[in-house]
């Protein structure tokens, strides 16, 4: 029978087989696939497995901490934190092209988790570890299916999540969750004792923020979006509406202004768009009849307490023929 448990201890088992005493590597995204396919290496192999965290500067408020200290403390996990947010801000300085944008953060996602790779492999080589021989991926049931069911390579949409396997850095890949959908891996993720946020997650994209403001990449617009986002998950999770979302885009509209009037005073800001969608599976999708005292609710937090913004929309689009995402 299927239990939880029955697949963390068949998983465990697999992972000790196949790893003996050699050391592991694997990327976290801050996403839930990630870190329940790390939790379950942990549990096999303990301190034979690093884990690489590269804080881009375009996750949401909090994500970055949740990995650093709540997925650590949960876990146990040794964890390297690569700080490459003036990195990736110079990368996108001046860029408003969505595909563009794309390219340049999976490019330098990439460069910097290489590098990672390559400091890892040398320090256990320093300390006379075992080899670095395994890289850790989550990968589902549906994306097996999708890529043709392949193993021992990575199979990843080349603008999705951590993929991108360097190809002159070898490794054998460990896939804990091959064989579950992303409901087993939240029951799993939850059964592992993880936090909350991360096994509930709402799905994310990898370039994060980065696709959510219209326009150029800018630190302060970074910060002000992030706070606008911020409120607007803190009332839908009040509302209890986080089950019945699939997820909610709040996007920057960067190069629009609009009048305004605040106290006495005219303003000229910018508007923020909320998304709220329902899907099953992110391919067709429908704009969340919610309730408008939640909206009234996230509109007035909004643009009381987020500077420059004086302006909330809704948008009311089903996917096709929008996106879930604006850019
Ligand atoms: P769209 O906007 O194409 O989004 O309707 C469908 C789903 O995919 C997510 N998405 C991405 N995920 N990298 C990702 O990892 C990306 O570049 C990307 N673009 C969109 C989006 O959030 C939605 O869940």
């Amino acid at each position: 029978t299927w239990t939880t448990g029955n697949v963390i201890e068949e998983q465990v088992a697999a992972i000790r087989e196949q790893v003996g005493a050699k050391r592991a590597i694997c990327g976290l995204s801050g996403g839930v696939d990630s870190a329940v396919a790390a939790a379950l290496v942990q549990k096999a192999i303990g301190s034979q497995l690093t884990c690489v965290y590269v804080d881009h500067g375009l996750m949401r408020k909090g994500e970055t901490e949740q990995v650093e200290k709540d997925f650590v403390a949960a876990t146990g996990v040794s964890l390297k934190v690569v700080d490459a947010q003036e990195r990736f801000l110079n990368a996108l300085s001046g860029v408003s092209d969505p595909e563009e944008k794309r390219k340049i953060i999976g490019r330098e996602f990439i460069r910097v988790f290489e590098q990672a790779q390559v400091e890892i492999i040398a320090e256990a080589g320093a300390h006379g570890d075992e080899p670095v021989q395994f890289l850790v991926q989550g990968t589902l049931y549906p994306d097996v299916v999708e890529s043709g069911g392949g193993t021992g390579t990575a199979n990843i949409k080349s603008h999705h999540n951590v993929g991108g396997l360097p190809e002159d850095l070898e490794f054998e890949l460990i896939e804990p969750l091959r064989k579950l959908f992303k409901d087993e891996v939240r029951m799993v993720g939850q059964e592992l004792g993880l936090p909350e946020e991360i096994v509930h997650r709402q799905p994310f994209p990898g370039p994060g923020l980065g696709i959510r403001i219209v326009g150029e990449v800018t630190r302060e617009r970074l910060d002000l979006l992030r706070e606008a986002d911020a409120i607007a998950r803190e009332e839908l999770t009040a509302a209890g509406l986080d089950r019945e979302i699939w997820q909610c885009p709040v996007v920057l509209l960067a190069d629009v202004r609009s009048v305004g009037v605040q106290g006495d005073g005219r303003t000229y800001g910018h508007p923020i768009v909320l998304r709220p969608v329902s899907s099953e599976d992110a391919m067709t999708a429908d704009w969340t009849r919610m309730p408008y005292d939640v909206l009234s609710k996230i509109s007035t937090r909004i643009t009381n307490e987020v500077a420059d913004v004086n302006r909330v929309v809704l948008d009311v689009t089903s996917k096709p023929p929008g996106t879930i995402e604006w850019e």
